[in-house]
């Protein structure tokens, strides 16, 4: 047998359908584009809708449809018709992707410069989106009654101290819990549940807000001495939402290069940098 048809064999989505949160951009596009590169029709949600229509394309081109479902996962009402038309649209759900995330509109502070409304607004955007997709995604998923994989992106940064971004280390400490209930009570219908957390990775997001010498004492700091690619997500989170992965559950999965054997990232300066 050729070693491509194995693989052929082994990772095959062809007629399931997934729904990437965020996947107008970065690393959310990318993980749409490869779940459509391995078969899935894709449901593509973004706040932007631009952004949400670049998303379609992209899984458009790799032969597969591409449904848009512009909306704000921060509100329960809004993820609810997502998850709605997502199914009306495309048949089914067997496969969601909970990327939503980064540091919201909030400065990068020490811990005592803290203030309410910019640990809300983090808090928000990665954990409270997080909860209320995955309370959606989930009811559908037993609904059908035909299992499926839950994959929350959470971080790096939610694996040691988070200098500069507590409350972000903390939202995404509390995905990576999350996941673990979730996956304990939905085991039994057959629902995977996983976190993927990316160590740095340079998306249009993120890159701005490094200067070139931090980017090298981040390589530097790297074991692996380079940082974690957009794509290489989408090919992980193929990997996890295949069979291949079906014993898998209520884990972790760290993509970040070996940061997390150095535990020496370099903290983000002083600079009043937004992401
Ligand atoms: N880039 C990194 O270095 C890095 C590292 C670790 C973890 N992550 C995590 O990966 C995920 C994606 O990061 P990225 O760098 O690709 O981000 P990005 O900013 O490039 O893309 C995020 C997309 O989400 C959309 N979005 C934002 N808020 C939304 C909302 N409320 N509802 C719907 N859509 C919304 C944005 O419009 C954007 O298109 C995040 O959860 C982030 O925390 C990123």
């Amino acid at each position: 047998m050729a070693e491509n048809e194995l693989a052929e064999q082994l990772i095959d989505l062809t007629g399931k359908v997934a729904i990437v949160t965020g996947a107008g951009a970065g690393i959310g596009r990318e993980i749409a584009r490869w779940l459509a590169r391995a078969g899935c029709d894709v449901a593509i949600n973004d706040l932007d809708e631009e952004r949400t229509a670049r998303g379609v394309a992209a899984v458009v081109a790799e032969g597969r449809r591409g449904l848009a479902v512009v909306a704000d996962v921060r509100e329960s009402g809004a993820v609810e018709s997502m998850i709605a038309r997502t199914i009306s649209g495309l048949g089914r759900l067997d496969i969601a992707v909970n990327n939503v995330g980064l540091m919201g509109d909030a400065p990068q502070a020490h811990f005592t410069d803290l203030v309410a409304e910019d640990v809300r607004s983090v808090v928000d955007r990665n954990l409270v989106a997080t909860i209320l997709c995955c309370v959606a995604e989930a009811k559908a998923l037993k609904e059908q009654g035909e299992g499926g994989v839950i994959l929350n992106v959470s971080s790096g940064e939610s694996t040691r101290p988070a200098l500069r971004l507590a409350a972000y280390g903390a939202a995404k400490a509390g995905i990576n819990h999350l996941t673990q209930t979730m996956a304990t009570e939905l085991g039994p219908d057959g629902i995977r549940v996983l976190s993927i957390a990316p160590g740095t990775t340079l998306t249009e997001t993120v890159r701005p807000v490094f200067d070139d010498e931090h980017v090298e004492r981040v390589i530097e700091s790297l074991p692996l001495r380079r940082m974690t690619e957009p794509e290489e997500l989408g090919r992980m989170a193929v990997f996890l939402a295949s069979d291949l992965a079906r014993c898998i559950t209520g884990q972790f999965i760290l993509a970040d290069a070996g940061a997390w054997l150095s535990r020496t990232r370099p903290p983000i300066g002083d600079a009043d940098v937004r992401p």
